[in-house]
């Protein structure tokens, strides 16, 4: 008899403003998928771990300036060189619960001034497409009265609105699939609307080859 293929993983991500609870909302979903007996793990971009991590972990405590394209490339390299780790992982089954990826890196980058969000998007194309995206969405005047902005690098009222309108024209992109969740209601609720695209972007994904992003 041959060797049965092992069905994959998901890989799921996570994108949001700041102060959306992508943190809170990425933990509780994979609490839910450990406890229902599914394998998952969960990651985050940037990974500050990595000596590439640490470089760009100093920019956005302001130990370090960096120019802005070399940022830009060193966050995308920070994805690709965890590249083979997460396609062994969803090959072996586990799917993967992710805090920020190659979304994050093109609206950020793409609100400052002078670059395109083609420019921006080039250095992740190809990367391993996630089967699902979870944007949390809430508006500028919720995410203030869930209090102050911290001190890091991008972490300013006026740089945040401009971060969500280039987010607003990756969703446009239907070669993704992006789901909106209403960030506004409660932690409870979000979860509850999270865990159920996320089951079915299991269900879907076990059959499915995992895809290149934007190609
Ligand atoms: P964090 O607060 O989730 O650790 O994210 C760190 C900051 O880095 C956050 O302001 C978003 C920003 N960022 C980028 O500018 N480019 C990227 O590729 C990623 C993943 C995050
Ligand atoms: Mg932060």
């Amino acid at each position: 008899p041959g060797v049965m293929a092992c069905k994959r993983g998901a890989l799921i991500v996570l994108e949001g403003v700041d102060k959306a609870g992508k943190t809170t909302q990425c933990n509780k979903l994979v609490q839910a998928l450990q406890q229902s007996g599914r394998p998952v793990e969960m990651m985050r971009f940037p990974d500050r771990t990595t000596t590439i991590g640490k470089l760009i972990s100093a920019y956005l405590e302001k130990k370090s300036d960096l120019e802005d394209h070399t940022v830009h490339l060193l966050f995308s390299a920070n994805r690709w060189e965890l590249v083979p780790l997460m396609k062994k992982k969803l090959e072996q089954g586990t799917t993967l619960v992710v805090d920020r990826y190659a979304f994050s890196g093109v609206a950020f980058t793409s609100a400052k001034p002078g670059f395109c969000l083609d420019w921006c998007k080039q250095p992740d194309v190809g990367l391993p497409k996630p089967d699902l995206v979870m944007f949390l969405q809430l508006s500028p005047a919720e995410a203030a009265l869930r209090g102050q902005f911290g001190e890091e690098r991008y972490e300013t009222s006026v740089f945040q609105r401009t971060v969500q309108q280039k987010f607003e024209q990756l969703m446009k992109d239907p070669s993704v699939n992006w789901q909106v969740i209403d960030a506004a209601q409660g932690v409870d609720e979000v979860h509850k609307d999270i865990t159920n695209y996320s089951l079915n972007a299991i269900n879907i994904a076990q059959n499915l080859p995992l895809g290149e992003l934007w190609k």
